[in-house]
């Protein structure tokens, strides 16, 4: 991110210089679907930023400007909504009211956002947003919150002011990821341990261009669906709180006493979470073929039992197979298009994205972007 261009920007539209705080979009590796189940994710934060400038304003406004689009808007700051308006601001202001809400708030401020994440690609631009709005928030208020406090502020305010019931994963990984790391990640405990990702691999990101109109409600039912899994496991396991408290074998047990597609919602779960736990040892041992198995699987798992693959995504992970250098690859994010993420020899990257790229365009009719990347630092000042 020009982080200068976007200091002069903010000079020439507010007077003054500002500070710049930058959070990185991410990539998950394995564990989907799974955060929310208090399970394990193996994400790592990606190489596209959102900055945010900021700098104080005598008066008692939140003046809030982007980079990308005209709209300019202003709160008073003693009025702040209680719920977003469905416009792009609301990830600052959520987390402005969320720092608010535990004894931080905001003095007047000026905000002009840049970002490059891919908007609506499954890269969570709005994990980076709402994670560079509150460090550059927290820079003005005196507040001091350690990394993962800021995650779990992030997502609060996209729970409870946004309105999306999104897990812990992308805030998280967006404040703690590490360059050249996979974070596998507890979402229970927030336990967090750093894979060293080998160098001589990329993840190669394609954008199938393509979001489904009913991903989010999709997502907020398969929630619900995990959730009555959790509520007829109890029968037989009264102790159990999340989908990860249940072993594969306990699960297989009750296939005949679980309405189908609830017991396929959870066998994805519950198998993601070992396969997380399975991929973080190949990771270690520098086995990366067995994590690329496993990867391949995950998309399986996420198409024909989870459901929240499409055709678009399909055909991309399908043709990643047969490319030169291509270790192994899935779906990644919520689903229903976005990206496929592959892990890819890094001599072979470059050739392997122009391939896909046009394989993917004569079986689709869509050009989509292809990212040689590799994983990148969290959230940081400028
Ligand atoms: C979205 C959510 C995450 C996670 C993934 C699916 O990216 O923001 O919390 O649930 O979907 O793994």
């Amino acid at each position: 991110m020009r982080s200068a261009e976007l200091a002069r920007h903010f000079e020439h539209l507010f007077g003054s210089p500002p500070r710049i705080f930058r959070a990185p979009g991410r990539v998950n590796l394995l564990g989907e679907h799974t955060d929310y189940n208090e399970g394990f994710v193996m994400p790592c934060a990606i190489g596209f930023s959102t900055c945010v400038a900021i700098s104080p304003r005598r008066d008692r406004k939140l003046v809030i400007r982007s980079e990308e689009f005209s709209e300019q808007f202003e709160f008073d700051l003693d009025e702040l909504p209680s719920r977003g308006k469905g416009v792009w601001c609301d990830y600052v202001v959520g987390t402005a009211v969320m720092l608010q809400e535990i004894g931080h708030p905001s003095p007047g401020a000026s905000l002009l956002v840049g970002s490059e994440v891919p908007i609506g690609a499954g890269l969570s631009s709005s994990a980076a947003l709402e994670v560079a709005s509150a460090l550059a928030l927290m820079s003005v208020n005196g507040a001091h919150l350690p990394l993962p406090e800021v995650a779990k502020l992030c997502q609060r305010a996209e729970n409870l002011f946004v309105g999306a019931r999104v897990g812990i994963m992308d805030q998280f990984v967006s404040c703690l990821g590490k360059a050249g790391h996979a974070l596998l990640l507890d979402c229970r405990s927030l336990e967090f341990k750093l894979l060293p990702i080998p160098d001589n691999l990329r993840l190669v990101i394609c954008n199938t261009m393509v979001k489904h109109e009913h991903a989010s409600g999709t997502y907020n039912r398969r929630r619900e669906e995990c959730d009555e899994g959790v509520r007829i496991l109890t029968q037989w396991y009264p102790n159990i709180r999340a989908l990860r408290d249940i072993s594969i074998e306990q699960l297989v047990q009750h296939v005949a006493g679980i309405p189908q597609t609830i017991y396929k919602r959870c066998l994805h779960v519950v198998s993601e979470n070992q396969r997380v736990l399975d991929g973080a040892n190949y990771m270690t041992d520098g086995d990366v073929s067995r994590f690329g198995c496993l990867m391949r699987e995950s998309h399986r798992s996420l198409r024909d039992l989870f459901e929240v693959s499409c055709r678009e995504l399909d055909v991309m992970a399908e043709i990643a197979e047969s490319l030169a250098g291509y270790c192994g690859g899935r779906m990644t994010g919520g689903g229903f298009g976005g990206c496929t993420v592959n892990l890819v020899k890094a001599a072979d990257a470059q050739k392997f994205a122009e391939e896909i790229a046009e394989r993917y365009q004569s079986a689709i009719g869509i050009k989509p972007d292809v990212y040689v990347c590799s994983a990148a630092n969290g959230a940081a000042a400028v």
